[in-house]
């Protein structure tokens, strides 16, 4: 019997992939056919794919054409189905020739016509609508921010505003399509949702009148320093029917995300404890991060990103926190902070100008989970154990400047009507605001 193998993602199944596939069976006798799981698409950076892997083996299985099915999860694999499954010849569309010569060493490789004219990036641009943002801030971040975009379904970026009008030029003659808005009111009519990219204290503001005219909203992080804006804030999307997410890029990062949700099903037991840190030297001290009017300072800058697995393993009813402080110059270049639950005591440790150990532990009745610096980009953690032979590593890619995550929630929210992310829910979003106001208050808060 003569096997045949054949990989792809099969998204919104269409003719070429018919074609292909009964091309493939010709070949042989047996036809397995592997479909890409979601993670191994997203890791090959293919963010815009339709159909969820259940969805896709379902439409393949359907056609009758394959013998067997299987999922493709990793770089290699081909390799090790290859020799598991004693195949014979290895095809894929004309589209790859060359790229899977290297499979020669194992089997056939055999290259067939590709039918011309369709594709499912096609179909995903003919059914693809597209959500017009306008960029309120185009300073460090919000360059960033278009270049991530184009890794993203579904999104334009119409416009800009700045109140530095020559940085703004700038920013627009760079970026050809951007239209150069001369006021938020103008940027605000011209699109359906904006990203707020500005100066902490100026977010509430530009969040507000966005929201009220309806406009879903994408703010930086931090949101808001003050409870009472944030509730106001998501209360208000939530009575105009939009969307507001905090950018909190750590947020949205898979890898992140997999390990939530590793540890919340138990893998290193009860959770007693999160300690995470995050300190920045920067040289340049003109910089807004310096700036008390403009509520610089290591803990508004930095806060949110270790508040975040704090927030999301404890939850946000802690009993009370302790902050410490070294205030230099009206900022805070360190502060350290202590969450208090009933039953533990997490931490933080944050620095601008001063250096500290940036990683992420997550201790356990089981074991612990353990992120190296910088664990905010997360692409690598452990998980280990008090019998070595149990612990395992676990690898991932952080793709570009990682905007991309947040910006694909943000569309993907739109698109399908969802008010709210798990990945960072309004309750943690507000608690974030509400630490902040406490830290401002210098409420429990000790000067070192
Ligand atoms: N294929 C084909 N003819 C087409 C499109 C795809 O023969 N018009 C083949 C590919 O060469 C591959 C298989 O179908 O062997 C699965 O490809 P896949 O990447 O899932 O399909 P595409 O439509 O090419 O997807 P995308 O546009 O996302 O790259």
């Amino acid at each position: 019997m003569k096997k045949v193998i054949t990989y792809g993602t099969y998204d919104l199944l269409h003719e070429g992939h018919v074609n292909l596939l009964k091309r493939a069976k010709a070949l042989g006798d047996y036809l397995i056919v592997g479909v890409t799981n979601d993670n191994f698409d997203r890791e090959r950076g293919k963010l815009n794919v339709k159909n969820n892997v259940l969805e896709r083996v379902e439409a393949v299985k359907a056609l009758n054409i394959a013998d067997q099915i299987i999922i493709e999860d990793y770089v290699g694999q081909k390799i090790d189905d290859i020799q598991k499954y004693g195949v014979d010849i290895f095809t894929v569309g004309s589209d790859w020739v060359g790229h899977f010569d290297y499979l020669k060493e194992f089997c056939d490789v055999v290259y067939l016509p590709r039918t011309e004219g369709i594709s499912s990036t096609m179909l995903r641009e003919k059914e693809q609508k597209f959500v017009k943002v306008g960029v309120v801030g185009v300073g460090r971040i919000g360059k960033r921010f278009v270049s991530e975009c184009q890794y993203v379904s579904g999104i334009e970026v119409e416009a800009a505003f700045d109140t530095d009008q020559p940085r703004l030029k700038k920013y627009t003659e760079d970026n050809k399509k951007i239209k150069r808005c001369t006021s938020i009111e103008e940027l605000i009519s011209m699109v359906d949702a904006v990203y707020v990219a500005t100066p902490h204290l100026t977010h509430y503001a530009y969040c507000k009148s966005a929201i009220q005219q309806k406009k879903h909203v994408i703010c930086e992080t931090p949101f808001v320093l003050n409870e009472e804006q944030a509730i106001e804030l998501y209360s208000l999307a939530k009575e105009n029917n939009v969307v507001l997410l905090e950018a909190n890029k750590t947020a949205h990062c898979p890898a992140f995300n997999h390990l939530m949700v590793m540890i919340k099903s138990g893998v290193i037991g009860k959770v007693v404890d999160v300690e995470a840190s995050l300190s920045k030297l920067l040289e340049d001290k003109t910089l807004r991060e310096f700036d008390p009017e403009q509520a610089g300072g290591s803990m508004y800058e930095l806060g949110s990103y270790p508040l975040l697995p704090i927030l999301k393993l404890m939850g946000t009813n802690y009993s009370n926190i302790t902050i410490y402080s070294r205030i230099e110059n009206d900022i805070d270049t360190y502060t350290k902070g202590i969450l208090h639950y009933p039953n533990a005591a997490c931490s933080f440790k944050l620095g601008l100008g001063i250096k500290t150990e940036g990683n992420l532990i997550i201790s356990g009745t089981k074991g612990y989970a353990y992120v190296p610096a910088p664990w905010w980009k997360t692409d690598y953690f452990e998980l280990r154990y008090e019998d070595q032979n149990m612990n395992k590593k676990f690898f991932y890619k952080w793709d570009g400047e990682g905007l991309r995550y947040e910006i694909q929630e943000f569309i993907s929210c739109i698109l399908n009507e969802r008010y709210s992310s798990a990945r960072l829910s309004q309750k943690e979003s507000i608690t974030m605001a509400k630490i902040m106001e406490q830290f401002t208050k210098r409420e429990n808060f000790v000067e070192i």
